[in-house]
């Protein structure tokens, strides 16, 4: 039987296997940015734990700095056009930039933030996405660093929500489909 929340949700990733594979991939991160400075911008909201956890893991001098989108019509879909809704606070001209997503779905919102990151012309410029969908995939793009790849399943807790819930939870959990809000 799937371990379970106090809410009853089934458990994907528990927090122990979040911690251990956030580790690894700031371990990663810290042997390719050895000696160099980053920016880690994190895509709000659901990005929040994963940066604030990731960057701890990272031994390389960083500053944050968060961005904002949204696209039209999403609730367990994504669809269509994204727009930034909150933009950079800094210049990210010549810097080493880490983007920070909790998922990479249909890939929509990182092409679009990639494309507009990239016109700024960083020194360089690399993505990590603690879950991965590449089953869900529209636009061509991988990141760099991926903590988990996963079927198409409805994933809620360590940032991610549904209907604005559910972000605090610190596992990461199946939504049952067709579960009331
Ligand atoms: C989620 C997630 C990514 C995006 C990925 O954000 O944090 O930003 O969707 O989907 P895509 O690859 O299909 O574009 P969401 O728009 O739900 O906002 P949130 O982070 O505030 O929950």
């Amino acid at each position: 039987m799937a371990t379970t929340t106090y809410q009853g949700l089934e458990i994907l990733f528990s927090r122990q296997q979040i911690a251990e594979r956030v580790a690894e991939m700031g371990a990663q991160i810290t042997h390719d940015l050895a000696g160099e400075k980053l920016v880690m911008i994190g895509v709000l909201k659901g990005a929040a734990p994963f940066l604030a956890d990731l960057s701890r893991t990272i031994q390389v001098d960083a500053t944050f700095d968060f961005v904002a989108t949204s696209s039209y019509g999403k609730g367990q879909r994504s669809s269509g056009a994204v727009k930034l809704i909150k933009d950079l606070d800094h210049p990210i001209e010549g810097k080493n930039v880490l983007v920070v997503e909790d998922i990479l779905d249909t890939g929509l919102t990182l092409s679009y933030l990639r494309k507009l990151f990239l016109q700024q012309h960083p020194k360089s410029l690399r993505i990590a996405t603690l879950l991965d969908k590449p089953s869900r995939r529209i636009e061509k793009i991988e990141a760099d660093y991926v903590g988990f790849s996963i079927p198409n399943l409805f994933v809620i807790g360590y940032g991610m929500d549904y209907a604005e819930r559910y972000r605090n939870l610190p596992d990461i959990c199946v939504m049952p489909p067709g579960a009331p809000e």
